[in-house]
């Protein structure tokens, strides 16, 4: 049987790891595609670094065109990440009539409807699960699981780092800057650890799920709402632990009445709720689609191994519809390229929740009733209060407010307002509530 011939691009922490598993999984790997597999090429920057990889010799080169323009090559795995040049790379590989294998979610975020165009236009494949939730296959499962389905909301764990920094700081009451450090240490955070600590590497991710969930194109990432966790402190998670919730970095997207809601930031959910007990570097994602009801995907969202599952994962199905007519494949974005709606993403201010609201407020007779007449004015009900006093009789305190259901319109120009009164020491800090009912 004549192998299937691969050429890698990058052989960081994935590319070498899809390498291992490969050697490690040969057998059972050709068991399933009925055809051996074979790394001929690897493109890195260094070709003379010494590399401790098993299993067999490869051809580095430092050319990833070498790889691209190859025509023995028959798939790539585009294992290098960012956006430029390997946009120009996987566009030379599809129109070179390669398939192509990425977990790559920045590239496909920005680029994807292009990059799918292109590829659709080829007769080639594009295969991008290990792009999110490292090694739970959340792509495979909404776009072919659940496809029966009318999506109506995912809500997600989707970002390692930023629950890891978050469970650490609860577990070990240390700062932010702390767990950070460690997160970096153990190799979890992107190449650019903002991306993460800043919510744009769950953003990425949640622009791809919520398109193969509803059937849109992708959106642009700049129009979809991003808030980072780097602004919770130890103070806000015992607060909250107290009021008996978890704060977790969570990516929702939901269909509603006027279009399709798109946010990622930290939330505040009930503790009872399954995805509060997802601690660490783990992910996961919770989808409610019409007839199934609610699922919970959990896994490893990152890792050398579980992300090369996925892309191994992605090589298999690609190597076995290698003969098959483009058409009768699955859909890059689940739905058929003609039958993408277009559907409003809705402004951040027409989406509504509940808040979780800590002011510093000077301890004196009145405060609370300015605090309160201000949120009374733009229509937002409390839920409940807490204050705790001291012996000390310090002079600001804390005040903690949750509130019902509001609109995020609402809530920003109360915001404001509340900075401006004289009692309350400088910005609040507010952090939504997800009911995930
Ligand atoms: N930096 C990512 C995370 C890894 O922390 O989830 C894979 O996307």
């Amino acid at each position: 049987m004549t192998p299937v011939r691969i050429g890698i691009l990058g052989f960081g922490t994935v590319g070498s790891g899809t390498w291992n598993v490969l050697a490690e999984n040969s057998e059972e790997i050709a068991r399933r595609t009925g055809r051996p597999l074979e790394v001929i090429k690897v493109a890195v920057k260094n070709p003379d670094k010494p590399r401790d990889i098993s299993g067999g010799d490869v051809s580095f080169t430092d050319d990833p065109y070498a790889v691209v323009d190859c025509p023995d090559v028959d798939i790539v795995l585009e294992l290098i990440g960012g956006t430029e040049p390997v946009r120009e790379y996987v566009q030379r590989a599809l129109t070179n009539g390669k398939h192509v294998v990425t977990a790559n979610k920045e590239l496909l975020a920005t680029h994807g409807n292009e990059l799918f165009r292109t590829a659709e236009q080829a007769g080639r494949v594009i295969a991008y699960e290990a792009s999110v939730c490292g090694g739970i296959p959340i792509i495979k499962a909404l776009r072919e699981g659940l496809a029966a389905n009318r999506i109506e909301s995912l809500v997600g764990v989707i970002n390692g780092t930023s629950n890891y920094i978050l469970s650490g700081m609860k577990e070990n009451q240390c700062s932010f800057a702390e767990m950070l450090g460690k997160a970096q240490q153990l190799g979890y955070a992107e190449a650019d650890p903002t991306f993460d600590v800043e919510g744009i590497d769950a953003l990425h991710k949640l622009n791809i799920l919520a398109s193969i969930a509803f059937g849109i194109p992708l959106q642009r990432c700049t129009d979809v709402y991003c808030g980072g966790i780097g602004a919770i402190s130890v103070e806000d998670i015992a607060f909250a632990t107290e009021l008996g919730y978890c704060i977790k970095p969570l990516a929702v997207a939901k269909r509603s009445e006027h279009g399709v809601e798109m946010r990622v930031h930290p939330s505040l959910i009930s503790e009872q709720r399954l995805l509060a007990k997802v601690n660490g570097v783990m992910n996961a994602v919770s989808v409610t689609g019409n007839a199934v009801g609610r699922m919970l995907y959990y896994g490893a969202g990152a890792g050398a191994q579980p992300t090369a599952s996925a892309v191994i994962a992605d090589l298999v199905d690609v190597v076995r519809t290698l003969d098959c007519d483009s058409v009768a494949r699955v859909p890059h974005l689940a739905f058929q390229p003609d039958a993408l709606a277009q559907v409003p993403l809705l402004p951040i201010e027409q989406t509504k929740s509940a808040n979780y609201l800590r002011i510093q407020a000077i301890n004196q007779a009145g405060v609370l009733a300015e605090i309160t007449r201000i949120l009374g004015e733009h229509e937002i009900s409390i839920e409940s209060i807490l204050q705790h006093g001291s012996e000390q009789h310090e002079e600001i305190l804390p005040v903690v407010i949750v509130t019902q259901e509001t609109m995020e319109e609402n809530m920003q120009t109360a915001l404001k307002e509340l900075e401006e009164l004289d009692t309350v020491i400088g910005k609040g800090n507010r952090i939504r509530i997800e009911s995930l009912d």
